[in-house]
């Protein structure tokens, strides 16, 4: 008899999940960063596990511990993370989950920067980093057979959400309302919708591991359509 095996549906498949914040270090003993608990990354990584991925999980300092089972690539800073996401190639596809600093700190100190005395206030330098979303998805070689980024948003959701996605090239982006009053910034559960060049899909507001799950199902959905 034919038995199916829903489990291990992404068995041999190979996924690089980006996740956490990054830090841009001022000195050695401080930075700037973007909020993130890093637990809608680690979830994501927990369910393509789940269903049988080799999970490459490329995280900054996140205050959620990695999932067992996947690959912990530790990184600190946007430049690093673009880096490992790139040593983690060749993927069968990437979800973007990190909330990358969109700056570093071009005059960063090697030694601690002191207050003087004279009340006289350093003065930082940005630089853009690396947009590691955009890279990978316009990739002209090698490039993941799906590509997926979030878009963290406060005001216009659906319509900045459908612009990044053309902007940058990403197969899908995972769009949320992360207004103060939404409570999502740091909590359990998450309210997303998911754009792709189909439209936009939106979802009940579920907990981040169900989030996940389903996205791991459309993940292992799309990639065996490409497989065919
Ligand atoms: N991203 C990335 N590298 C960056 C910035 C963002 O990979 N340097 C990814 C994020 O992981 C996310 C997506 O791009 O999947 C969207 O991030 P977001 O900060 O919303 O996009 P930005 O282009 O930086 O736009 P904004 O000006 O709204 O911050
Ligand atoms: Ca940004």
């Amino acid at each position: 008899a034919v038995v199916s095996l829903p489990a291990r549906r992404l068995g041999g498949q190979h996924v690089i999940v980006t996740s956490g914040p990054t830090h841009e270090p001022i000195d050695p003993v401080r930075y700037i960063a973007n909020r993130s608990s890093g637990a809608q990354g680690a979830a994501i990584a927990a369910a393509l596990r789940d269903l049988g991925a080799r999970v490459s999980f490329v995280t900054g300092p996140a205050e959620v511990p990695p999932p067992e089972g996947v690959e912990v690539i530790a990184v600190e800073t946007a430049r690093e993370m673009r880096e490992a996401v790139e040593a983690a190639l060749p993927a069968d596809a990437a979800v973007m989950a990190a909330a990358v600093a969109d700056w570093h700190v071009a005059n960063a100190r090697p030694g601690k920067i002191k207050k003087d005395g004279t009340g006289k206030l350093p003065e930082l330098e940005f630089a853009e980093n690396p947009d590691i979303l955009a890279w990978i998805s316009q990739l002209p070689q090698g490039r993941p057979a799906l590509v997926v980024g979030f878009a963290a948003e406060t005001d216009d959701v659906l319509e900045n959400a459908t612009r990044k996605r053309k902007r940058k090239g990403c197969d899908w982006i995972v769009a949320n309302d992360v207004s103060p009053a939404t409570g999502i910034m740091g909590g359990v559960e998450n309210a997303v919708t998911l754009i792709s060049d189909e439209g936009a899909e939106s979802w009940p507001r579920l907990s981040k591991g169900e989030v996940a799950r389903r996205l791991a199902e459309r993940i292992a959905d799309a990639l065996s359509l490409e497989g065919d």
